[in-house]
């Protein structure tokens, strides 16, 4: 395990103490676009801002005097055993926010023993990685129009030891952006995807449909899905599912789990936030399909009840941004210990001695 960025994490600067210290921190350290790249969200960002407010609306139910014997927040997922459910979210380009980019994550991910998924749009290879963290990396991909090239990326990650796949459905065009927009963000020309080749749309005619009849004709259907299930020698978990029916098709498809995700806000306004749809979901899977969920995570409280109300374990994405701004991969793996600790603490207060005693009577129910 890399530790050198542990090793720092005791002299910390008091005005760092929570992820929402670290957002403040981190605008200071980032130019306006870039800083409008990583907070902004699509539209009027109605549902960046619930994903906050339905955390804070849902109340906890404490229980006390439980016995705190052998207590641990270890969890089992796809046959593997992780320390605490944090995991890194995919987030692109992440030499946007610091020069080391996806290697400080990687150090950071190490460092916390925190899963790392590496986004399609990385700027880092994949090999890369290997050697500078021991922590699990899942890796993350868009459909490219291509099941062939899926699949190519998918043997590479299996070859450099990705265990699992994280297929993104929900952004088959990018979310409208109007802050990043409005800050006339571009990516820097040394800012570049290295496993990311896009197919060229074909020429189009004039009576078609510029998005309909291109874009759109490249984005991934169900049937790409479960081709996709049936050749890849990784675990599939589709990422940015919402719709109860959505994530019903995606286990009849064979996907190994789903992550429910709005993005983070970043691609359909309005669109609901995941902890609102979350125990909809749990109740019509099957107990022991994995669902994880991203997109407001904050707080070890939220962590707390993404778990109570079904989730098996989350991703934080701009948290650990922030950090990775602030300081690197020392930044970032702070960032990641603040959450775990206020989660280990919200278990203590909560009087849940281990994750398997989390569920939706700790919530409280008008
Ligand atoms: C700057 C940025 C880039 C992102 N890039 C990707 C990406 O490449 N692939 C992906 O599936 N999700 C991407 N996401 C979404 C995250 O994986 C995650 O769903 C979201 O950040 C969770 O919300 P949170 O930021 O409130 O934690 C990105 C998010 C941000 C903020």
């Amino acid at each position: 395990m890399n530790t050198a960025p542990l090793a720092a994490l005791n002299h910390i600067p008091p005005h760092l103490q929570t992820i929402a210290d670290y957002q403040k921190q981190a605008k200071l350290h980032l130019d306006a676009a870039t800083w409008a790249n990583l907070e902004g969200a699509a539209g009027d960002e109605y549902s960046l801002n619930n994903n906050r407010t339905a955390f804070a609306n849902i109340q906890l139910l404490p229980r006390h005097l439980n016995s705190f014997k052998d207590a641990n927040t270890q969890i089992q997922l796809l046959g593997e055993h992780y320390p605490h459910p944090i995991f890194l979210a995919p987030v692109a380009y992440q030499q946007l926010f610091h020069p080391q980019g996806e290697i400080a994550t990687a150090q950071a991910a190490s460092a916390m023993q925190a899963p790392m998924i590496l986004s399609h749009l990385s700027t880092t290879p994949m090999a890369t990685l290997n050697q500078v963290s021991s922590a699990p990396k899942w890796f993350q991909l868009y459909s490219q129009g291509s099941r062939k090239a899926a699949l190519d990326l998918i043997f590479q990650a299996q070859h450099y030891a990705y265990q699992a796949i994280v297929l993104t459905v929900d952004a088959p065009h990018m979310g409208i952006r109007d802050q990043e927009r409005r800050a006339y963000f571009q990516l820097p020309a040394h800012i570049q995807a290295v496993h990311h080749h896009p197919v060229s749309t074909a020429t189009l005619k004039d009576n078609q449909h510029a998005l309909f009849d291109g874009l759109m004709q490249q984005a991934a259907t169900w049937e790409d899905i479960a081709w996709l299930v049936q050749h890849s020698p990784l675990p599939i978990l589709l990422k940015g599912i919402l719709h109860p029916a959505d994530a019903q098709q995606a286990y009849q498809c064979g996907v190994q789990g789903i992550i429910v995700s709005n993005h983070g806000g970043r691609v359909l306004d309005t669109a609901v936030s995941p902890i609102q749809i979350l125990s909809t979901m749990r109740k019509i899977l099957p107990h022991d399909f994995p669902i994880l969920l991203d997109s407001g995570i904050r707080r070890g409280t939220d962590i707390f009840k993404a778990l109570a109300l079904g989730a098996n374990a989350v991703l934080i994405g701009r948290p650990y941004i922030y950090g990775l701004a602030v300081a690197g991969a020392l930044g970032a793996a702070h960032s990641i210990k603040l959450l775990k600790e206020e989660f280990e603490v919200s278990m203590a207060l909560m009087g849940t001695s281990c994750i398997e005693q989390i569920n939706d009577s700790y919530i409280y129910q008008k």
